[in-house]
């Protein structure tokens, strides 16, 4: 997969990028991530990429001129991208999204800033809009970078262990199980029973009715699979 954020930071991203399950997903070739800094597309002198809003009002909006030039240089490069603008009026960013664009061979990620952007740029291009929550952060980055990494770990292969995917939360429609590691007994605190039995059936059921239960209680929003993998394999 190509992964290419155009923002008008790269250097925000780029150290967060270089570590952990990003790195080595690069290092496999599963992904190849371009970061584009947007103003190296606009054409005057002082490479303006935003200005006053037409009718008045506080800050600044993205011009449509270096985004447009930014995204058709990238699709002439490398090909058709599936597009995705960063904005808090968007779609609500989620796993089973995530799982789409994980299927994609180029996705495009544009970093809003400032007031956010000119409409034309929402118009004139073909996006999926996505927004990571109901709040408001002063730029995309962040959003980019959760979508990029929600997206890039469940690339085949980028996961040192697939079941690590297949087990986490949100996949069967379920939040995660509670785990536990060393020590047995930690302030008072004791590892349940059945976790330490060897009884691998007995954790397998443990563990999907313990994720159902706080799946329940936490999000009855989710609507569980019927038959989901939780506490395979141990
Ligand atoms: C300060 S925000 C603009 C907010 C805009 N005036 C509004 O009220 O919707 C600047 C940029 O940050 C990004 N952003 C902020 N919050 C976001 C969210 N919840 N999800 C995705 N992107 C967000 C968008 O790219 C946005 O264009």
């Amino acid at each position: 997969m190509i992964l290419t954020i155009l923002t008008l930071f790269p250097s925000t991203i780029e150290g967060y990028l270089r570590e952990s399950i990003l790195r080595i997903a690069q290092e496999k070739g599963l992904v190849r991530f371009r970061l584009v800094n947007f103003r190296d597309y606009s054409t005057d002198r002082h490479r303006t990429v935003d200005d006053r809003p037409f009718g008045g009002g506080p800050g600044m909006v993205l011009k449509p001129e270096p985004v447009f030039a930014a995204v058709e240089d990238a699709e002439a490069k490398d090909g058709p991208y599936r597009k995705v603008l960063l904005t808090p009026a968007g779609r609500r960013f989620d796993q089973a999204l995530a799982r789409e664009f994980s299927r994609e061979e180029r996705l495009l990620l544009l970093c809003g800033r400032y007031e956010g952007f000119d409409e034309r740029i929402r118009l004139g291009l073909r996006w999926d809009e996505v927004s990571v929550g109901d709040y408001v952060l002063s730029g995309g980055e962040i959003a980019a970078l959760a979508v990029a990494e929600a997206t890039a770990r469940l690339l085949p292969g980028a996961l040192g262990d697939p079941e690590s995917a297949e087990q986490e939360s949100f996949t069967a429609g379920l939040l995660d199980f509670p785990q536990y590691t060393r020590p047995r007994v930690f302030r008072g605190m004791a590892v349940p029973e059945v976790l330490v039995s060897g009884d691998h059936e007995a954790v397998r059921r443990w563990r999907e009715e313990a994720a159902r239960r706080r799946t329940a209680e936490r999000r009855p929003d989710l609507r569980p699979e019927s038959d989901p993998k939780a506490g395979t394999g141990g």
